[in-house]
């Protein structure tokens, strides 16, 4: 590697760096268009609008969603999955999750116990990280009105068994939220055939697209149930105080990020062309290179699925001697190999994989521009910091 160059392994939090289109398609809006989406005429909001409309023309062919107006912008996946809870459970309802979830969607759900009479159960998983269908089965009430499940673990990789999660749901006639934030582009995703009824994601992740975009796809029906938490301006009706009950503005009050969008627009056409599958097979090949490399390395232990089929490319470790912050740390100080270390926004995962009374893990995260040059330095670089611990 060049002296000096970023190695970045941090694509779970944010990926980096964007497709030449997509820094292209911002500073086009921002010195040229610079218009609103939904709420002028001239030219340019025309254009402006043609954009935004057509991004989410293409996130609703990639999930296979049955129109693009059950696709619903938001600022992130976070925003997407608050935008769901929030906007379905009523006091009594009772929710089945699991210890794996990232904080955007254990912390909802506490809030929601503590102010909203929501009763939760988290299910356990495996010592790989994975949860079992049965034991989701087994927590159903009369009163279960939602199962909410990650889709691909931030902290391991593990990839959960969400279809036959989906199953049982239906079985039941209860909903069932997937939070798609590690998944949606670096696996192929059709929704109808996941069984997803709600299903959130970012846009800046494996998409490819800015930071502050996301989005929430809502199956045919489901709006019937699901109130929004925002009320605004839509550019829709707006001679009517009420909010319109037509998708997707019953939930899009407020101007959109539209320079976010049609970054978001640009990234996606970059998946698109790439394929998800293809990207799919060139990061799992980087992730058995990067396996290949830690396994045998003393001192050093990985988490997560062994089997590459059913993880993505989020490989935790963590390495006797080191805190994981400080490994972090030494690894971008030392060798510019750029990773996020601690409990990555899940700490009953770390609780439940015991890696919490050791400060967490460090975690490589790999992206559609990582090369086996990359994962060559990493390990390298993890190999040296691990025989001279501090
Ligand atoms: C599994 C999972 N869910 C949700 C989120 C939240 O995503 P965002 O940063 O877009 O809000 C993350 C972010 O890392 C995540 O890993």
């Amino acid at each position: 590697m060049p002296d000096g160059q970023r190695i970045y392994l941090d694509n779970a939090a944010t990926s980096w760096p964007k497709p030449e289109a997509v820094y292209e398609a911002v500073d086009r809006y921002q010195r040229e268009l610079g218009a609103p989406a939904g709420r002028s005429a001239y030219r340019e909001a025309n254009e402006v609008e043609r954009m935004v409309d057509a991004t989410r023309r293409q996130l609703c062919e990639t999930i296979g969603a049955e129109e693009p107006r059950r696709i619903v912008f938001t600022g992130n996946a976070t925003d997407a999955l608050n935008l769901a809870l929030h906007g379905l459970l009523r006091p009594g309802d009772h929710v089945v999750t699991s210890v794996v979830e990232h904080n955007s969607v254990l912390r909802p759900l506490r809030y929601l116990e503590q102010t909203r009479e929501v009763q939760v159960t988290r299910v356990g998983c495996d010592c790989q990280g994975v949860i079992d269908p049965d034991e989701i089965r087994a927590a159903l009430r009369p009163a279960t009105r939602l199962i909410t499940l990650i889709h691909a673990s931030n902290v391991t990789g593990a990839l959960q068994p969400v279809e036959h999660v989906a199953r049982i749901a239906k079985q039941r006639e209860i909903l069932l939220l997937v939070d798609a934030a590690q998944s949606l582009g670096h696996v192929p995703i059709d929704v109808r055939t996941l069984g997803a009824d709600l299903l959130a994601a970012p846009g800046h992740k494996a998409l490819l697209g800015p930071l502050g975009t996301g989005f929430l796809y809502i199956a045919p029906g489901v709006e019937q149930h699901l109130s929004p938490v925002r009320q605004g301006g839509t550019g829709t009706q707006s001679e009517n105080d009420m909010q319109p009950d037509s998708l997707p503005d019953r939930y899009e009050s407020g101007n959109h990020n539209v320079p976010g969008i049609v970054g978001l627009g640009a990234g996606l056409a970059f998946v698109r062309q790439q394929g998800i599958d293809a990207l799919r097979r060139h990061e799992l090949s980087l992730t058995e290179q990067l396996l290949a490399g830690l396994r045998d390395l003393p001192g050093v232990t990985i988490y997560g699925p062994s089997e590459l089929a059913h993880r993505v490319g989020v490989v935790g470790v963590t390495v006797d001697g080191w805190e994981p912050q400080d490994l972090a740390t030494a690894l971008d100080t030392a060798c510019r190999v750029q990773v996020r270390a601690g409990f990555q926004c899940a700490p009953l995962q770390h609780r439940a994989l015991g890696t919490a009374t050791r400060g967490g893990t460090v975690r490589f995260s790999l992206g559609a521009f990582n090369t086996q040059q990359h994962i060559e330095a990493a390990v390298q670089a993890l190999a040296e910091l691990a025989a001279t611990p501090v």
